[in-house]
């Protein structure tokens, strides 16, 4: 027995190498590869806590929780003059090149019943532009707005990289310069079965899965994109998800209320629509901001309204965020209790190599997967920031194949805004009383990525295009 197959025996993890003589060199290879990778020192923390502990019901929260603030937009109420003091700190920011744009695109399109990385998803109304072109779009028209390159992080995973990244080769990168481009993959953590033991999904190989969202702090880190950040004077990293067309991927104002108040972690609070709307809520615990994601909190909190008839707990974390670098590099380093984020359990069912050798698909959850969250980031930051944002022109993601956050509701989202900005510039256009315009047109953000533009640069056309179905601006 080798030096790591002691180590896994010692720890109660021997099975992991039960078939190993059976395998070829290169199985045990990469067996022995995966192996390495693995922290038992962390694994035998999670499974104490989350697999062998007691794990408390949704209900003991709720009594310490209460809703955290956010800034108001100017109109709810807002200081318009602070709203323009950060939109031309944000500005001036993104001139000096301060700012780098960072996808998390790791997960996989399950609920969407998509196969393929999900940036690659059509999206837009007439060209059905996937998600990363739009993103790419939004992010070379900033770029050149404040005439300064901004670089793009991507963060995939195992199952996606490859494809994610030969997608971006085929497409020429959509106009970015390739050395604009970073991409990474995230980390990954085995699955456990009740008693904490790992396990394979092959002989030769361990069940591992991405390590949620939250990895993307320690994938940064260890990838070098932080160390990449620091030599191109990046102290601001834009963080969205990777299924939001709408996102402003580099906001001004946003960046601006970060500066100002000398923020470690920022992000975005739209109101929820309904109690049941699957967001996480912002919160206050202990005095600290936090969020709660909508799986956990309580119904009774949910649905609870104020004298004005809101709803209390209505904050929503739409997974919008600014990250301090350097308070990246602390908690991605992980090297101290301090500052480490939580994992949290999830039952799954995982296909895995009995001891008799024999592969079994379970029908009921058999295993826990272990995932980190980004937003858990939020109590270890300083000087948090929350603002408010309309949901009209930062979000309306595609989650589900049919129905609430579909490509089709998402597609209607698209077109509401490209038809106020027409309006805005005054453009005659028929919609109905959503909003929703009788054409299906479409404004390409290297056109104009932000209605004040939209309205500069249809001003300043010669000739002015009528606005008929299937024209696309670009
Ligand atoms: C998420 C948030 C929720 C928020 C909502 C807004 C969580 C747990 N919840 O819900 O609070 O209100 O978005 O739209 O995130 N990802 C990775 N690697 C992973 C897992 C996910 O990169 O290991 C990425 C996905 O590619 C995606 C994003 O994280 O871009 C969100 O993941 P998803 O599982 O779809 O979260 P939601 O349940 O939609």
């Amino acid at each position: 027995m080798n030096e790591l197959q002691n180590r896994f025996e010692s720890r109660g993890q021997g099975q992991v190498f039960q078939f190993f003589h059976e395998l070829s060199s290169a199985e045990q290879e990469q067996l022995s590869a995966q192996a390495a990778d693995i922290d038992l020192d962390e694994l035998d923390r999670l499974v104490d806590s989350l697999v062998k502990g007691k794990v408390e019901g949704n209900d003991s929260i709720a009594d310490e929780l209460s809703p955290a603030d956010f800034t108001p937009l100017p109109a709810n109420g807002g200081d318009a003059a602070l709203w323009t003091e950060a939109k031309e700190t944000g500005e001036e920011a993104l001139r000096a090149g301060r700012v780098a744009a960072f996808t998390v695109a790791g997960g996989q399109g399950t609920r969407l019943g998509y196969d393929g990385p999900k940036g690659t998803f059509p999206v837009t109304p007439v060209l059905k532009k996937t998600l990363f072109q739009v993103f790419a779009e939004k992010i070379l028209a900033a770029g050149n707005h404040y005439g300064k390159s901004i670089p793009w992080f991507l963060m995939t995973s195992i199952s996606n990289h490859e494809a994610t990244v030969s997608f971006f080769r085929e497409n020429n990168f959509f106009g970015l310069k390739e050395e604009d481009v970073s991409f990474f993959s995230q980390g990954l953590m085995p699955a456990v079965d009740s008693e904490g033991k790992i396990l394979l999904d092959e002989k030769g190989s361990i069940a591992l899965s991405p390590d949620g969202h939250g990895g993307s702090l320690r994938a940064l880190v260890r990838s070098g994109a932080i160390s990449k950040m620091e030599e191109r004077g990046i102290d601001i990293v834009s963080y969205f998800q990777v299924d939001n067309p709408l996102v402003r991927c580099l906001d001004p104002e946003f960046i601006g209320f970060h500066i100002l108040r000398n923020s470690e972690l920022s992000s975005k609070a739209l109101p929820k629509a309904y109690p049941e709307e699957k967001v996480g809520v912002f919160c206050e615990q202990n005095g600290q901001a936090v969020v709660v994601e909508y799986s956990d909190l309580p119904e009774r909190l949910s649905q609870e309204r104020d004298d004005a008839g809101e709803l209390t707990f209505r904050g929503g974390s739409i997974a919008i965020h600014l990250f301090d670098r350097d308070f990246v590099k602390k908690l991605g380093s992980g090297d101290s209790e301090e500052t480490r984020l939580p994992f949290h359990k999830a039952n799954k069912k995982v296909p895995f190599v009995d001891t008799d050798g024999q592969r079994n698909e379970p029908a009921e959850p058999n295993a826990c997967k272990f995932e980190m969250f980004v937003f858990d980031a939020l109590p270890f930051a300083k000087n948090p920031v929350i603002i408010e944002t309309g949901r009209a022109d930062d979000f309306s993601p595609v989650k589900n194949a049919e129905g609430v956050d579909s490509p089709a509701t998402s597609k209607d989202d698209q077109l509401r805004q490209f038809a106020r900005w027409a309006v805005a510039a005054g453009i005659e256009i028929e919609t109905d009383e959503t909003g929703l315009p009788s054409i299906t047109f479409e404004i390409s953000p290297v056109f104009a990525d932000t209605c004040e533009r939209f309205v500069e640069k249809w001003q300043a056309l010669n000739t002015k295009p009528p606005l008929t179905d299937g024209l696309v601006l670009s």
